[in-house]
């Protein structure tokens, strides 16, 4: 489980990705979930229409400063042509791997026939990765594809998908364990990327629900999965590929971060942040990362109220900064053994 992966020509030091998530998974969390252990990591999805590839929005996306590659971009649209240009596009901006989205259910973006919309249209899905595939061959950049298992219960044609893809020369499919219609309710299933590792010949990841050691080693034996990726279980968490890598190489449950390791991951992650960002919509747009880490580092629950406050009235870097050191400070004050005070649902964190 703790040995590389092969990616076209580059070596993934692992198999533990972390998830994209658009408005989550950023360069500043992309770096830190890789300095914690997440051996690939994908941007949020960039657009294919070139009249947005020039918004500052896109631009933030596509921002790859500092991170260690390979630098993989996802792109998401309807058009094969306009895919193809967008993987050229980006390839000129410093992508080594295209992934393509047929995994987002967004309503913005299926209304458009875009992310796993696709799924139910074959024929285009084949047409944009043969078109996706053949702008990035001269490149020797792989392609690779994110996708469900399905449009509904009834239409789970991942598999024949997967064929397609792999036949065009697609080097690593993502399998989310749901269909387009269930969104993000009920369960992840993996039987179907345990069905599709059984077609084809490249790396299969499998994606949904797996959030914890335990989970993520469940997947790979039951899928043969060559990796397993996560996404919400990272948010406020993503030391968890730590945890999973630790508990992987030992057998052993990592012991909880210290509060000097908090300190020094949460603080370059938010310094990053801010950098990308600019401080005015940075402290703003950082507010949802804290109030996640909040949620998964309990302590004591009148320090939770005061740093959830100050993160939310915070207008300067510095003034959300210094909450943050004062919680940890407060959290690691707390007597010995003392049961930490359970954190507050995400909801109420995230009404605030
Ligand atoms: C906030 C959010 C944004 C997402 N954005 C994307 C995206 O841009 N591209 C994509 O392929 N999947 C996207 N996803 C789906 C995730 O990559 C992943 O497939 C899904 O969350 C299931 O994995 P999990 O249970 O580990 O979270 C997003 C999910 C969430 C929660």
């Amino acid at each position: 489980m703790t040995g590389g992966l092969a990616l076209g020509p580059y070596v993934l030091p692992n198999r533990l990705f972390v998830a994209p998530m658009a408005g989550v998974t950023d360069r500043p969390f992309r770096r830190l979930c890789k300095r914690l252990g997440a051996g690939y990591a994908v941007s949020e999805m960039i657009t294919s229409r070139p009249e947005l590839q020039a918004s500052l929005k896109t631009a933030r996306r596509a921002n790859h400063d500092g991170e260690p590659g390979p630098i993989a971009v996802q792109i998401a649209g309807t058009d094969p042509a306009m895919m193809a240009e967008a993987a050229r596009h980006n390839i000129d901006r410093g992508a080594q791997i295209i992934d393509i989205n047929m995994g987002c259910p967004a309503k913005k973006v299926c209304h458009k026939w875009a992310g796993s919309a696709l799924m139910q249209d074959e024929a285009l899905a084949t047409a944009i990765i043969e078109a996706v595939v053949a702008a990035c061959a001269p490149h020797g950049v792989p392609v690779t594809l994110k996708m469900r298992t399905g449009w509904c219960a009834a239409v789970r044609n991942a598999p024949r998908l997967a064929r397609i893809a792999e036949d065009a020369g697609v080097q690593m499919l993502v399998i989310h364990g749901r269909t387009r219609e269930q969104g993000y309710g009920g369960a992840a299933e993996h039987d179907t990327a345990a069905l599709i590792k059984t077609l084809v010949r490249i790396p299969v990841v499998a994606n949904g629900d797996i959030d914890s050691p335990q989970a993520a080693a469940r997947v790979l034996r039951a899928t043969g999965a060559d990796a397993v990726m996560i996404g919400r279980a990272a948010q406020g968490r993503p030391w968890l590929f730590r945890d999973i890598l630790h508990e992987w190489r030992t057998g052993q449950a990592a012991p909880p971060p210290t509060t000097a390791e908090l300190r020094d991951w949460l603080r370059e992650h938010l310094l990053d942040h801010y950098a990308l960002y600019g401080e005015h919509s940075g402290v703003r747009s950082a507010r949802k990362h804290l109030l996640w880490y909040l949620r998964a580092l309990g302590g004591p629950r009148a320090a939770q109220q005061r740093l959830r406050a100050a993160v939310i009235a915070a207008k300067r870097a510095e003034q959300q900064l210094r909450a943050l050191e004062d919680f940890l400070d407060e959290r690691d004050a707390a007597p010995a053994g003392a049961p930490m005070a359970l954190p507050e649902s995400e909801a109420a964190l995230l009404a605030a």
